[in-house]
């Protein structure tokens, strides 16, 4: 498909999604976030993708949603437009997201960045939430995200001050999963990406999604949810194939089914 403002390309079952507004550094403007989430959702549809790699530029993975475009919308014009119901569908994509992430990761950047599963992030970083410096506050999941991957109090530091913080204490914070050379972190991420590919795709798809229940759901609720993929998951033929090949001693050809 022909998109104005992302790339897309494909490797070894990985969609490379990168967002291309590189003038603007990204920023989020309402077209950006139609074409993105539409092609996270084919992607999610798309049988010979298995994993999704989001990213940016080296200079900006996004620098936040566009100012431009909210500076002269009254509030009910973006309410009734509902701006941010888009975001919600990010979460619904069940085949793993993993961000490769550099320079400017602001506002609806970082947002975006908390929706991916795993994150390799490059040296040059910032990542943060300054919406409290345009007089507004985040809205597509900034004060909730953050506060569960970091905890209250460096949530609220980062929220009240609107200051970025460095790859190095995003690592430190748990808000990335590793960081790497400007030079790299881009081949690292789908590298991984396509290391996650090569595994079964309907036990990946219950994994993550019962991960997630670690985050809403009571802990006995969510070990029947675990316990019941587990089940559901001896019925799949890429069980068999798995255990087969381990007993084999070979490597196992994973289909999905
Ligand atoms: N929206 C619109 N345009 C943006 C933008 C944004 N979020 N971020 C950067 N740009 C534009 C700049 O206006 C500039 O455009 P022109 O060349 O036409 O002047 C261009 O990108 C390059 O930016 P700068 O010249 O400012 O580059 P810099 O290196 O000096 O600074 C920056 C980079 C620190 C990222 C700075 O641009 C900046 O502070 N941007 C805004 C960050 C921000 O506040 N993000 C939060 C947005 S609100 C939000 O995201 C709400 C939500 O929850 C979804």
């Amino acid at each position: 498909m022909a998109y104005a403002y992302i790339n897309t390309s494909r490797e070894d079952g990985v969609g490379i999604v990168s967002l291309n507004r590189p003038k603007l550094h990204n920023a989020l403007n309402f077209a950006l976030m139609e074409e993105l989430v539409g092609e996270l959702e084919r992607l999610d549809r798309d049988e010979q993708i298995r994993v999704i790699l989001l990213t940016g530029n080296d200079k900006a993975f996004a620098a936040g949603a566009d100012i431009n475009e909210m500076a002269e919308a009254s509030a009910i014009e973006i309410m009734k437009y509902d701006q941010f119901a888009v975001w919600d569908r990010i979460a619904r994509v069940s085949k793993p997201i993993v961000g490769a992430a550099s320079g400017f990761v602001l506002g609806g950047g970082c947002e975006l960045m908390m929706n991916c599963d795993i994150v390799i992030a490059s040296e040059t970083a910032l990542i943060g939430q300054p919406e409290i410096k345009l007089g507004i506050m985040p809205g597509a999941g900034g004060t909730q995200r953050l506060t569960r991957a970091v905890g209250v109090r460096k949530a609220l530091e980062m929220l009240l001050t609107g200051e970025p913080i460095t790859a190095k204490q995003a690592l430190q914070y748990g808000l990335v999963n590793r960081v790497v050379p400007v030079e790299s972190y881009y081949q690292e991420a789908l590298k991984l990406a396509k290391q996650i590919a090569e595994q079964p795709p309907l036990a990946v798809r219950m994994i993550k999604k019962a991960v997630y229940k670690a985050d809403d759901v009571p802990l006995q609720d969510a070990l029947d949810y675990e316990r019941n993929g587990f089940y559901l998951l001896l019925a799949s033929e890429d069980r068999k194939e798995g255990m087969q090949a381990f007993l084999e001693k070979r490597k196992a050809r994973f289909t999905g089914k």
